[in-house]
């Protein structure tokens, strides 16, 4: 087979020590354990609470841990595509602090802003610096930092983000094996109701925004609920139909973790065994970017060589899509 595919051949992942727990937001908002665990499934989320810990120190945390565990030297890596919708600031690329601190010095790197789909956007823009020909080692990290956009006094938001980053290494295979194919979808009237305010070129940040709290997530939850079921249903259902597949052929689906409900919805709407669907927001919340390297990197003893895996993803913008994989082998320090 001469056809090139990028296939995941080494995972890393990083998240911070501190735990915000349900009981914790108790104490902060109105709310209840009860409430988030019913309405979320949520139970605690990580706070990168030392404020030295930036986007950046936590992708290069996760990459460490990916060359501890492949062996990889970091001098071969091509490029990083750095997936996150909280940079370490504005201007200058945070994939660039990354290389330079994680001694990526042959790499080319920029960030790439698809909020909660960025991650899966990043990962076919690896997989198609791959297939190439040109470049042989490409990273792929989601990571953000959502405790430094969140207001710890909005209960409609606070309950739902963490903090974290995940990576994987992208190498070209040629016996069919890797990223087979993406759907991916945009629709701009989705700003509306999930965003940042202010802080951008739209709305420059000045005393009035800062008093009225726009440099916080704003969400109409709702309508971001039934957004994102739709559009992580029609996704997936077209990826497989152009592929030629049915739900019973998928091994494994990998959702973004943004709410239990939603993930359940997903794989009832699909037809698809709650026993292949991955979920750990519980753990971590809402993660933004790394939700699925993350779950990737929890769950990787679990995908064998010539599994399907269906990954999914839904976000600010809004942003959505689903991508199709076959498993191959990670690299160990053997091999
Ligand atoms: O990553 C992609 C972006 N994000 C998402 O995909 C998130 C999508 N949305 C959601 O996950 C859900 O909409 C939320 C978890 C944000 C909210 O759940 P919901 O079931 O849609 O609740 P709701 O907004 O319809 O609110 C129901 C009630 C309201 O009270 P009333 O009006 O019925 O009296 C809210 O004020 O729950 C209230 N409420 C809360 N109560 C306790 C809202 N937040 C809280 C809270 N604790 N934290």
């Amino acid at each position: 087979m001469n056809t090139t595919h990028a296939v995941i051949t080494a995972i890393g992942g990083y998240v911070p020590d501190t735990v915000l727990d349900n009981a914790a937001l108790e104490k902060m908002v109105d709310t209840t354990n009860e409430w988030i665990v019913a309405r979320t499934g949520i139970k605690e989320r990580r706070i990168a609470s030392d404020p030295l810990m930036a986007t950046s120190d936590m992708t290069v945390l996760a990459i460490k841990d990916l060359i501890e565990k492949s062996g990889i030297d970091p001098l071969e890596v091509d490029c990083l595509v750095l997936a996150t919708s909280t940079p370490d600031r504005l201007l200058a690329p945070t994939a660039v602090t990354v290389c330079e601190k994680a001694g990526l010095q042959n790499a080319f790197a920029f960030d790439l802003n698809a909020a909660c789909s960025g991650f899966l956007y990043a990962l076919s823009t690896g997989a198609a610096l791959v297939e190439t020909g040109r470049y042989k080692k490409v990273l792929v990290a989601g990571t953000d930092k959502m405790s430094s956009i969140v207001n710890y006094e909005d209960r409609n938001t606070c309950i739902l983000f963490g903090d974290g980053s995940g990576v994987v290494l992208l190498e070209p295979n040629h016996e069919g094996v890797g990223i087979q194919d993406n759907i991916f979808r945009t629709d701009g009237k989705g700003v509306q109701f999930l965003s940042v305010p202010a802080g951008g070129s739209a709305l420059g940040s000045n005393e009035d925004t800062v008093n009225q709290k726009q440099h916080f997530v704003q969400q109409d939850g709702r309508t971001v609920f039934k957004n994102a079921i739709n559009g992580m249903t029609t996704a997936c259902k077209d990826v497989l139909e152009r592929n030629s597949l049915t739900a019973d052929d998928i091994d494994w689906v990998v959702p973004h973790q943004a709410n239990l409900r939603i993930i359940d919805a997903v794989g009832q709407n699909l037809g698809v065994d709650k026993d292949k669907v991955k979920v750990n927001i519980e753990r971590y919340g809402n993660t933004t970017a790394a939700t699925l390297p993350l779950c990737l990197w929890d769950y990787q003893a679990d995908f064998k060589p010539g599994d399907k895996i269906l990954f999914t993803a839904f976000g600010a913008g809004f942003t959505w899509g689903a991508s199709l994989a076959v498993w191959g082998n990670l690299r160990t320090r053997q091999n």
